[in-house]
């Protein structure tokens, strides 16, 4: 890509590390700190109880605060649901359900795969049929929110089903937290993968599990240790001891413990699916009327990610460039869609009137680009 000159505040439309509030930025500057003084024990209790507090979860989870990125609270989920010699089932519609898949083969888990095209949600009926079927699932692992489309899977049914079984249900709700609905009250999920940097506008480097009491907290506990690092039944221990085991990023704790402050003084959670709506709304009235196609169906569309067509000739590095010159980072179609698509995420701390003013950056940069191939 060429090295145009960008302007100094850059719009990040890329699904995170996502752009963040001055408060949250002076945060990291809050001081030194080492993570085994009383401080640190204090700021490590408010997260864990204002994590599950913020995102409606407060009497039924209990988090594990994890330094690392989403991937890492990916991995610590997957080695912490399945017993040995049992299995899990992971739905596989995108690329971070075939992460998931990576994980519990590197880890020697035995999995059993229920897959859908790219564009479709999981059936939950298929999942119900495999839990009937093989009685060693212990774990049933699903994305809520694929950022690979911009597509919702149906947690909050396949929650229902998995709840009548022994097996746990584990969802990565990375790219969903805090930004769409069902509100995780209703899912009824035991082990939910959630980050710091997208939907809760704090930094990178800092992510979490929340725990079901209701059978994720004994499921953690149940599993054979497969790492040292992302073992979540020791963090647990650790964290409800006011410790941590490992040097934990702890500017970044000040940073999300700031966000948190901010997202509930803005409303909360309500507040902030409403905004993702109006923001999606937004963008997508002015895709229609450039006649940029959308990938995904409109009922199974996530609020805070469009995937949409490449306009005929244009390639995807020459579009980035173009909206970098006027303003926007956007973002690349993933696996399989990397030559036909192009990603818009409107996550973190965006004006709207940049995102009204985006449909204006995208006409003209599609016109420059024609102009510039003699059309
Ligand atoms: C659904 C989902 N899961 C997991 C991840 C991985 O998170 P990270 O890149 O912070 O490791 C992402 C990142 O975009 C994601 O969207």
């Amino acid at each position: 890509m060429s090295d145009l000159a960008a302007p100094d505040d850059l719009i990040l439309l890329n699904p995170g590390p996502a752009c963040t509030s001055p408060g949250v930025r002076a945060a990291l500057l809050r001081g030194d700190l080492c993570h085994r003084e009383p401080e640190f024990a204090a700021l490590l209790a408010r997260l864990r109880t204002s994590i599950t507090r913020c995102l409606g979860v407060p009497d039924t989870h209990e988090t594990v605060l994890i330094t690392g990125s989403g991937t890492a609270a990916m991995e610590t989920a997957v080695i912490g649901s399945v017993r040995a010699g049992r299995k899990l089932l992971v739905v596989n519609n995108g690329v971070y359900g075939a992460r998931l898949l990576a994980m519990a083969e590197a880890h020697g888990i035995e999995t059993v795969v229920v897959e859908a095209p790219w564009t479709t949600p999981v059936d939950p009926v298929a999942i119900a049929d495999r839990l009937r079927s093989d009685g060693h699932i212990d774990a049933v692992a699903c994305v809520h929110h694929e950022t690979t489309t911009g597509m919702l899977n149906p947690i909050a049914e396949i929650g229902a089903i998995v709840r009548d079984h022994e097996a746990v249900f584990l969802v990565d709700a990375i790219s969903s937290t805090a930004i769409e609905s069902p509100d995780l009250a209703e899912v009824g999920a035991d082990i939910i993968c959630g980050t710091a940097n997208k939907g809760l506008h704090g930094i990178p480097g800092v992510s979490f599990l929340l725990l079901s009491t209701a059978k994720g907290v004994d499921r953690v506990a149940a599993v054979p240790r497969r790492s040292v690092y992302l073992d979540p039944a020791a963090q647990l221990a650790a964290q409800r001891a006011g410790d941590i085991p490992f040097t934990p990023a702890v500017q970044t704790c000040y940073a999300l413990d700031e966000a948190i402050t901010e997202y509930e003084t803005a409303g909360g959670y309500a507040a902030r699916v409403r905004l993702y709506r109006e923001r999606a709304a937004v963008v997508r009235a002015g895709f229609a009327r450039l006649g940029l196609p959308v990938l995904i169906e409109e009922p199974y569309r996530a609020n805070s990610v469009t995937a949409l067509e490449l306009p005929t000739g244009v390639t995807y590095p020459a579009l980035h460039d173009e909206l970098k010159h006027r303003g926007y980072v956007i973002y690349a179609g993933q696996g399989r869609l990397s030559r036909t698509h192009f990603r818009i995420a409107t996550m973190g701390e965006i004006p709207l009137p940049r995102l009204v003013e985006l449909e204006g950056a995208l006409e003209e940069s599609i016109r420059h680009l024609a102009k510039a191939r003699g059309e």
